[in-house]
């Protein structure tokens, strides 16, 4: 479905605090105007996902204005450092973004069994929500050839950072967010050792939980597609 063929018209935005309507052959007054514009707005919200200035462009109509728009609209505010920071809390694999904490398996068992075990079970496997524990024999890893295998961290998670990182941002699901560095620290550390993948004196803090080698780690490659069809 071509724009041209819904009769396509464009509003514009004329840098002075004004937008007009743009459009071949339309009448602002009648009621075909008024349903232009209309289609004109779903199109460029919905339909045709471009800016403004592009569908001007594709309509035809010199594009008044851009290069007139003000450094600033006036409106919201920089967003200051604490703000920025309480945002900035991704964890990566390589360990940039791990916060000061620390916490042992046995105490990330009781933050466990008060604040997780209702909604992934006693030990992870049994639900009613996502399963959390379990290893396929040999860690095989068959998610390509069937979908009978259920995810877990232990049989699909390739970094144990990423522990860290969604359940210090998404978990528990009634209060997201909750959570103190040395409880996720914990909690991470008692998930990894009901998955066999540390040992049950284990500490994890920024050094040791990036340090953890998951069984999955070498199952994926990098996504290097550079934005055209080609894949890996
Ligand atoms: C109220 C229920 C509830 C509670 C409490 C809860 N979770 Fe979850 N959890 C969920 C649900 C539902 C999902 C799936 C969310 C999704 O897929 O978007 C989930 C997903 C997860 C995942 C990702 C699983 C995967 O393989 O994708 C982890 C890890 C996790 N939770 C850990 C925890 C931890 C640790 C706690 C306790 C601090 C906790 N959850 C508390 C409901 C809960």
């Amino acid at each position: 479905m071509s724009r041209q063929g819904l009769g396509w018209t464009g509003l514009s935005w004329t840098g002075l605090g004004r937008t007009s309507l743009n459009g071949a052959g339309l009448d602002g007054a009648s009621l075909g105007g008024a349903f232009s514009l209309l289609l004109a707005t779903a199109a460029t919200l919905g339909l045709g996902g471009c800016s403004l200035d592009t569908a001007n462009r594709e309509n035809g109509t010199e594009v008044s204005g851009s290069a007139e728009w003000p450094v600033s609209f006036a409106i919201g505010q920089d967003a200051t450092p604490a703000e920025i920071a309480a945002l900035d809390i991704d964890f990566g694999p390589d360990g940039a973004g791990a916060p000061p904490g620390s916490g042992s398996v046995a105490e990330g068992k009781a933050v466990y069994d008060a604040k997780c075990a209702a909604c992934h079970g006693p030990t992870g496997q049994e639900g009613p929500n996502d399963r959390l524990v379990g290893r396929e024999p040999g860690d095989a890893f068959l998610f390509g050839e069937t979908r009978s295998v259920r995810r877990t961290v232990g049989n699909y998670w390739p970094y144990a950072t990423t522990i860290f990182d969604y359940v210090n941002r998404a978990m528990p699901l009634s209060s997201p967010g909750s959570l103190a560095a040395d409880e996720v620290y914990a909690v991470a550390a008692y998930i990894l050792f009901l998955n066999e993948i540390i040992p049950e004196d284990a500490v994890m803090n920024a050094e040791t939980l990036p340090a953890v080698i998951m069984p999955s780690r070498d199952r994926f490659v990098l996504d290097n597609r550079v934005g055209g069809p080609e894949i890996r």
